[in-house]
């Protein structure tokens, strides 16, 4: 687009946390209002671009090059295995991917088993290191609903402070992996734009490191 950094944010939960980051480091984007349907924002020094994604498009477009940098879940880089540079955890968004069922329900990896998730890629993997049979059903959203209605005997699923699982009558199996952001920068920008990117990687790592 122009010579400045162009790095996309995550539409939904993560956005106000990365966001507030972002601000702590002295980048505050410019807030075009609620109405607004402007697509490409810029921080109020002119340095940086935005834009705002959906998570899961984020690596896609990092990886490619089209953006330079991005703010994304472990639990999606995971899940998409993306060729991309990961030079700092920004120790946000922190919760588990985890196995989760119904209360009471008796679930045996040796069995074959039905899981509800957005994870399908992870999901996969992780059952196989425990000799399991599964089926996977991919779902974009509200997973827990699944094994309540019938649809699955179990999903892999974020949980942050359980509340969902809890007042759905569901409880964690077991743990796959602890999610938190990161930055992410394609492996090209790395380079061809070292300055910018390492100055945005210091000043990031600095608020993380004094907020830790
Ligand atoms: C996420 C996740 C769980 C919930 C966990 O869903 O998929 O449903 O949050 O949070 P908790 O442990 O604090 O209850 P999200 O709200 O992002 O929406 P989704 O279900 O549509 O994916």
């Amino acid at each position: 687009m122009n010579g400045k950094l162009l790095i996309a944010m995550p539409k939904g939960r993560l956005y106000d946390p990365a966001a507030a980051l972002l601000g702590r480091a002295g980048v505050v984007i410019a807030n075009k209002g609620t109405q607004s349907r402007v697509l490409v924002l810029e921080d109020s020094e002119h340095r940086y671009q935005f834009v705002t994604l959906k998570p899961i498009d984020i690596p896609v477009y990092v990886e490619s090059g089209v953006i330079d940098a991005g703010i994304v879940g472990t639990d999606i880089l995971r899940e998409l295995e993306s060729d991309v540079n990961e030079p700092l955890d920004l120790q946000i968004g922190k919760c588990r991917l985890s196995v989760a069922a119904p209360d009471g329900r008796a679930v045996s990896y040796q069995q074959n088993i039905s899981v509800a998730t957005k994870y399908p890629h992870t999901a996969s993997k992780f059952f196989a290191t425990r000799n399991a049979h599964v089926h996977i059903v991919r779902l974009e959203g509200s997973v827990e609903i699944a094994p309540l209605l019938g649809l699955a005997d179990v999903i892999v699923d974020l949980v942050e402070t359980g509340r969902t699982l809890r007042e759905n009558g569901m409880s964690i199996l077991e743990d796959i992996a602890q999610v938190s952001a990161k930055l992410i920068v394609n492996r090209t920008s790395m380079k061809m734009k070292s300055g910018a990117i390492n100055e945005l990687i210091s000043n990031l790592d600095r608020v993380v490191y004094a907020s830790s």
